[in-house]
């Protein structure tokens, strides 16, 4: 079976309690197992993961890369000035796809700017935990 990475940035874990007017009232649990069960419908298996920690997020792209493993990448606040998340991204072997649950180009001007979107495969923001879901199912269609 196909795995497929799910990657998550600073401050996702708290979802649920995190802004719930922003992000939704599900936790990353529930977000884990949408992803975990979209997997299983598209024949691939997902591994869902979080870290505050941008040192271990550039560790799991390069595992990525590495391993030639697809990504679906929610890099939160990172996306908008990690350059070292950027220059990993950039080395990557197989389809990699941003994400967000909200529309940062429809909130404060400092999340207008992705400085990884430029390597990405492609982005999907906006439509909340279902961004995630489309994700997988660009990756699964792309079958790389
Ligand atoms: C986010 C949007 C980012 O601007 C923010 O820093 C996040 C979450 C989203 O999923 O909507 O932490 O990536």
């Amino acid at each position: 079976m196909r795995q497929v990475l799910v990657l998550n940035g600073p401050n996702l874990g708290r979802l649920g309690s995190r802004e719930p007017d922003v992000y939704g009232a599900q936790t990353f649990d529930d977000l884990a197992v949408l992803c975990r069960e979209t997997g299983r419908e598209l024949g691939l298996s997902v591994e869902v993961r979080q870290t505050d920690d941008e040192a271990e997020l550039v560790s799991w792209i390069h595992e990525a890369a590495d391993s030639r493993t697809p990504v679906v990448l929610n890099p939160a606040a990172f996306t908008h000035y990690s350059y070292a998340l950027r220059d990993a991204i950039a080395q990557r072997t197989a389809p990699l796809v941003e994400v967000h649950i909200s529309n940062p180009n429809a909130r404060e001007e400092f999340r207008h700017t992705s400085v990884v979107a430029a390597v990405a495969t492609g982005t999907i923001a906006g439509f909340g935990m279902r961004s995630y879901e489309l994700a997988l199912r660009a990756i699964a269609d792309m079958g790389e």
